[in-house]
C-alpha cells in the first residue's frame, strides 16, 4: 500500500515531504479513498479563529470507506471479532458483508424512527458489536453521534444529551462486566427525566434483564430492525460536516463536546492505524479499550475498518474469570497486534507473571500504549512478559481533540525507547514552549508541548461553543495548538510526555477534570469547600485526593467520606470517586484567594519537604493542620 512506510529512511523522507509540502502529502493519501466528488483545495485553516478545513468541498461517506470499499476484495474477512464477557459464550465474528448488511439494515432502522442527516444520537451502550454498528449506521446516514462511556451517571448523560440536543438514545438492557450485571437501561430512564429533547430509544437486548418500555418512545433494536430492508444508500456527506461529538473533561466546567469532522478524520485514523501498528492483510489486531473513548472510536472502529483490518472487541475485564484472560484472548485470536493501558498492564503486574506464563503469545508481533505515561517499570514487564522481548511496544501518545495518534515509535520501523513516545508522525509539527510562549528550539529542553500546523484529525471546535474551544486549545500560546501536557525533547530528539501541567488529572487512562470533581462534592449538603489534586497512585497512574471543608456537626468522618464518595458516583460515575477524603478545617489561599494547589499536591504525595515558601499565604497555620491531618 502506497501509504505504508517500510524503513527508517522511508520515515524520515516522508516526514520531510510532509512538512514541505503538507497539501501534496496528504492528498497522495487521501487519494486512495472513495471520494464520491474530490475537494477543490486541500486545506484552509488558521489558528486564531481557529478555523480549520480538510479536504475543501469534497464529498464522501466515511461507511462506504469501511464497507463498499471492501466488498470485492474481502468480503468474507472478519471486520470485528467480539469476544464475550463470559469465556464460555460462544464469540460471535461478524465478516466486512455482514457487517456492511447489519449497518445498513440499522441506518434504515433509525430513519423509520425519524432521524436523519445532522441529527445528534446518543450511543450508551457497553462493548457489544450493536456499539459499532450504531456508530457506523449514523454516519451512514450523516447523523451525528455521540457515545457516552456506560459506566457514566444518569446526571452525566443528561448533561450530554443536553448539551448536543439528541434527538434519540440508543442502549442496552444491561452490561455484562466481570461477574456483575449492571443495568444500563434504567440509568437513561433516569437521565430522560431531567431532558426532553429525546424522542426515540432503541434498546438491545443484551443480558435479559427486566427493563421498563416506555410505550411510544421505546424500541427494541430486534424490533426496530425486524423486516427492514438491508440495502442503503449512504448520505453525501461534506469533509467538514460533523461525524461525532465526544465529550471529554478539562480544567474549567463541564465536559465539552470535541466536535471530529468526516474528511480529515477519514484519513488520519487509517494512515496512522496501518503506520504505527503496521498492520498487515490477514492480522488480527486488538484494542481493549472502550467505545466510549477516543481510543474505541479510532482505533476500535473507524482506523482498522478504514484499513480493512480485523478488530477485535471485547465485552469484558482483564481480571475475569482470571487475570490471564487478556492472554488467553491474544492466543484463542491469534491476535497479531495487542493495544492496551498502562494501567491494566500495572494492575495485571501485580499478579505477577504466573497468569501470563501459561500463554504462549506467539501470535504477537506489535503491542502497544495509550492513554497515560508508561512508567519504565510497567514498560519493561509489558516488554519482556507479554512482548517476550521481541516485539516493538509502541507507546503512543494523543488525545480526544488529535482525533489520531500524533507521537508514537511506528513498530518495527522506528526505534523505541522506554517511557518516549518517540517520534511525531508525518504530517504531525511539535513545538516546544516555555511558560511564556518562547519557543524551545534543539534538544534537551522541556516545557509545554504545543503544535503549530493542522493535522487533518484535530478537533474542529467544542459543540455549541466555538469560543471556548478558542480560549482552552488555541490562547495560551497564540498561534500554536496547545495540548496542556508537559513534554521532554531529550538529546536525540525524542518526546518524553511527562504528564499534564492544567488542572486535569489522569486515573486510569481516564481524564478527569478537578473543577468537575469539586463541584461534584461540593453537591453534598455539608460540604462547604473542596479541593482536588491527582497524586501518585500504584496501578492507576493518578488518583484522586479530595480536601474537603465539612460541615461536621453530628457526623462522623467516616460516614461522610462514605457519603461524598457516592454523591461523586452518582453525579459522575463510579471513574470520578475519590481514593481519599481527608477533611480538613481549611484550604491553604493567596492574598487573592485562590487556593494553592501546588501546595495541596505535594502533601497528597507525601511530598512534605519540598513545599516551598509558605509564609505568603493568607493562612499560612493551615499548612501544618493539613499535614497533621494527612498522617505526615
Ligand atoms: C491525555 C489525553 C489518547 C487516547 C486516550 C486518552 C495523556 C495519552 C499518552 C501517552 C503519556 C498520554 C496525555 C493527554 N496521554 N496518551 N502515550 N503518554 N500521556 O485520551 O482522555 O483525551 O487524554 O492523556 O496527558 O493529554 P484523553
Amino acid at each position: 500500500m502506497s501509504d505504508r512506510i517500510h524503513s527508517l529512511g522511508g520515515y524520515f523522507h516522508e516526514y520531510q515531504k510532509s512538512v514541505q509540502d503538507p497539501e501534496n502529502f496528504w492528498a497522495r493519501i487521501a487519494d486512495s479513498f472513495h471520494w464520491q466528488k474530490r475537494w477543490d483545495k486541500v486545506l484552509d485553516w488558521n489558528f486564531e479563529g481557529p478555523d480549520v478545513k480538510w479536504f475543501v468541498n469534497g464529498k464522501l461517506n466515511i461507511t462506504e470507506n469501511i464497507l463498499e470499499r471492501h466488498l470485492f476484495t474481502h468480503g468474507d474477512k472478519p471486520a470485528i471479532i467480539w469476544e464475550p464477557n463470559d469465556p464460555n459464550e460462544i464469540h460471535v465474528t461478524l465478516t466486512y458483508k455482514q457487517l456492511h448488511e447489519k449497518v445498513c439494515q440499522f441506518a434504515n432502522a433509525m430513519k423509520a424512527q425519524g432521524v436523519g442527516k445532522g441529527d445528534r444520537v446518543i450511543i450508551y451502550i457497553p462493548m457489544v458489536p450493536e456499539a459499532a454498528i450504531a456508530m457506523l449506521a449514523c454516519a451512514r446516514i450523516g447523523a451525528v453521534h455521540s457515545v457516552v462511556f456506560a459506566g457514566f451517571s444518569a446526571t452525566s448523560l443528561s448533561d450530554r444529551i443536553i448539551d448536543c440536543q439528541a434527538k434519540m438514545v440508543i442502549t442496552s438492557d444491561g452490561n455484562f462486566r466481570g461477574n456483575k450485571q449492571i443495568p444500563v437501561k434504567a440509568v437513561v430512564d433516569e437521565a430522560l427525566t431531567t431532558s426532553d429533547t429525546i424522542e426515540k430509544v432503541i434498546v438491545l437486548k443484551r443480558t435479559g434483564q427486566e427493563v421498563t418500555m416506555n410505550e411510544g418512545v421505546d424500541i427494541w433494536w430486534h424490533d426496530a430492525i425486524e423486516g427492514v430492508s438491508t440495502h442503503n444508500i449512504a448520505e453525501v456527506m461534506d469533509s467538514e460536516d460533523l461525524l461525532f461529538i465526544l465529550y471529554t473533561s478539562g480544567s474549567t466546567g463541564k465536559p465539552k463536546g470535541v466536535v471530529h469532522t468526516c474528511g480529515g478524520y477519514m484519513i488520519y485514523t487509517s494512515y496512522s492505524f496501518k503506520n504505527v501498528f503496521q498492520y498487515d492483510q490477514g492480522d488480527v489486531y486488538w484494542c481493549t479499550a472502550d467505545v466510549g473513548w477516543i481510543t474505541g472510536h479510532s482505533y476500535i472502529v473507524y482506523g482498522p475498518l478504514l484499513a480493512g483490518a480485523t478488530s477485535v472487541m471485547f465485552e469484558g475485564v482483564p481480571t475475569y474469570p482470571d487475570p490471564g484472560r487478556f492472554w488467553a484472548i491474544c492466543d484463542k485470536h491469534k491476535v497479531n497486534q495487542f493495544y492496551t493501558a498502562p494501567t491494566a498492564i500495572r494492575a495485571l503486574q501485580a499478579f505477577g507473571t504466573e497468569p501470563v506464563e501459561p500463554y504462549s503469545l506467539e501470535s504477537l508481533k506489535v503491542i502497544g500504549s495509550v492513554g497515560e505515561p508508561i512508567n519504565e517499570e510497567a514498560w519493561h514487564w509489558y516488554h519482556d512478559h507479554v512482548g517476550k522481548g521481541r516485539c516493538p511496544l509502541v507507546d503512543t501518545w494523543w488525545q480526544t481533540e488529535t482525533g489520531g495518534i500524533l507521537i508514537s515509535p511506528l513498530a518495527g520501523i522506528t526505534p523505541t525507547k522506554p517511557a518516549y513516545a518517540t517520534l511525531p508522525l508525518p504530517g504531525v509539527q511539535l513545538t516546544i514552549v516555555d511558560n511564556e510562549g518562547n519557543e524551545l528550539k534543539g534538544n534537551s529542553v522541556q516545557g509545554n508541548l504545543c503544535i503549530k500546523f493542522p493535522w487533518p484529525s484535530m478537533l474542529r471546535t467544542t459543540y455549541g461553543d466555538h469560543e471556548r474551544c478558542k480560549q482552552t486549545y488555541f490562547s495560551s500560546f497564540p498561534g500554536y495548538y496547545f495540548t496542556g501536557d508537559g513534554v521532554k525533547r531529550d538529546e536525540d530528539g525524542y518526546y518524553r510526555i511527562l504528564g499534564r501541567v492544567d488542572d486535569v488529572i489522569n486515573v486510569s487512562g481516564h481524564r478527569m477534570g478537578t473543577a468537575e470533581v469539586e463541584n461534584a462534592i461540593n453537591e453534598h449538603p455539608k460540604v462547604v469547600e473542596s479541593a482536588v489534586v491527582g497524586y501518585p497512585h500504584d496501578i492507576k497512574g493518578q488518583g484522586i485526593y479530595a480536601y474537603v471543608i465539612c460541615d461536621m456537626e453530628g457526623r462522623s468522618e467516616e460516614s461522610l467520606q462514605a457519603e461524598i464518595k457516592q454523591t461523586v458516583t452518582k453525579i459522575i460515575g463510579p471513574i470520578a470517586r475519590p481514593d481519599k477524603i481527608q477533611i480538613v478545617p481549611g484550604l491553604p489561599k493567596t492574598r487573592s484567594g485562590k487556593i494553592m494547589r501546588r501546595i495541596l499536591r505535594k502533601i497528597a504525595s507525601g511530598e512534605v519537604d519540598s513545599l516551598g515558601d509558605t509564609s505568603t499565604l493568607l493562612n499560612p497555620d493551615i499548612v501544618e493542620a493539613i499535614k497533621t491531618g494527612a498522617g505526615l
